[in-house]
Parts: C-alpha cells; structure tokens; sequence
C-alpha cells in the first residue's frame, strides 16, 4: 500500500509520516528532503531564495512522478503539493490519502518563528494560503484526521484504524 499525507505546513506530516511507517514497517519517504538531495542546495528556503518558487515545484513534480509506483510506502509531502494536479495525479496512483488538518492558529503555533519555511515568513501570506488550499485538501484525501490536541504517536495509531474501516468499506 501507498499512503500518502498532505496538509499545510505545521500540520504534523513530517513526525506523524515516520511513526505510522515505522508501526507499519513500511518505508518513509519526505518528499522535502528528496527536493533538497536533488536541488544540491542545504534546505528549502535556500532553493527558494537562491533559485525561485519554479525550480522547488518543478522538483517536487518530478519527485512526485517518480514516487508513482512505490509500493509499501508513507510519503510525506510539503503544504504546497495540492497546488499541482500533476503532483496528485502521480501520488494518488494506487494510494490512500490523508489530509492533517489543523486550524491555521495551530499550525502557526507550530511553526518555528526562528526559521520559518519560505512561504511562512509573513503570517498574512500564509494565512490566504491556508483559506486558499483548504478545500484543495479535502478534494484529495480519502481520509481526514484532526491533528489538534493529540500526539503524533496516537495519531499514527488513529490513521490505522482509519485506513482499515476505509478498506472494509471500499
Ligand atoms: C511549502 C511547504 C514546505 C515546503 C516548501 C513549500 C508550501 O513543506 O515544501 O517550503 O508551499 O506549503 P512543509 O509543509 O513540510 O513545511
């Protein structure tokens, strides 16, 4: 199985994505540190500062093809990745996919204010990102998970149990 976790930044993919392929034994992929390998620069700001907002996406996109047929796999994608049906449409192939939701005042929260990712530098802008990505989200999950209040581990533990009554009832 594919299991694939979109959501905005702050939103929990990153450390709920490594304990469910962990509990799982599946393996884990970021597709952030995929971006970073292949770009040859340090972290995400850098290929946004250094080469634009087009090479990052252009990357992922690529990276998003590749993952197509991976197989036994949790894949953690970055905020933006529901911007591009192309991303989707490679990710979703043979797939599940669930969103982390979180309100936009919690995933603020969460954002460290030190380093804050390209595109969470100026609060306002990220806050119409969030309004606009939203419905995006829930277009393409298959699965919704409140990630308020609760622990990435029983998180992971809740996305299972999800995963096994989505596949008694397909
Ligand atoms: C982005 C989110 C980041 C990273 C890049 C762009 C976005 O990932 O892919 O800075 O457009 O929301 P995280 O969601 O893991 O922070």
């Amino acid at each position: 199985m594919k299991i694939v976790l979109i959501g905005f930044m702050g939103s929990g993919k990153t450390s709920i994505s490594k304990i469910l392929a962990k509990n799982l034994n599946y393996r884990w992929v970021d597709m952030d540190r995929l971006i970073i390998a292949k770009s040859g620069r340090n972290s995400d700001r850098e290929i946004f500062d250094l080469d634009g907002e087009k090479v990052f996406r252009d990357l992922e996109t690529s990276i998003a093809a590749e993952l197509e047929r991976e197989k036994d796999i949790v894949i953690s994608t970055g905020g933006g990745i529901i911007m591009n049906p192309k991303n989707m449409f490679h990710l979703k192939k043979d797939a599940i996919t669930i969103f982390l939701k979180s309100s936009f005042f919690t995933s603020k929260n969460r954002i460290s204010k030190k380093n804050p990712p390209p595109l969470f530098r100026d609060v306002e802008t990220a806050r119409n990102l969030f309004a606009q990505r939203l419905p995006l989200y829930i277009k393409y999950a298959d699965i919704a998970i409140l990630t308020e209040n609760n622990s990435p581990s029983n998180i992971a533990i809740d996305i299972v149990e999800k995963i096994k009554s989505y596949e008694n009832n397909k």
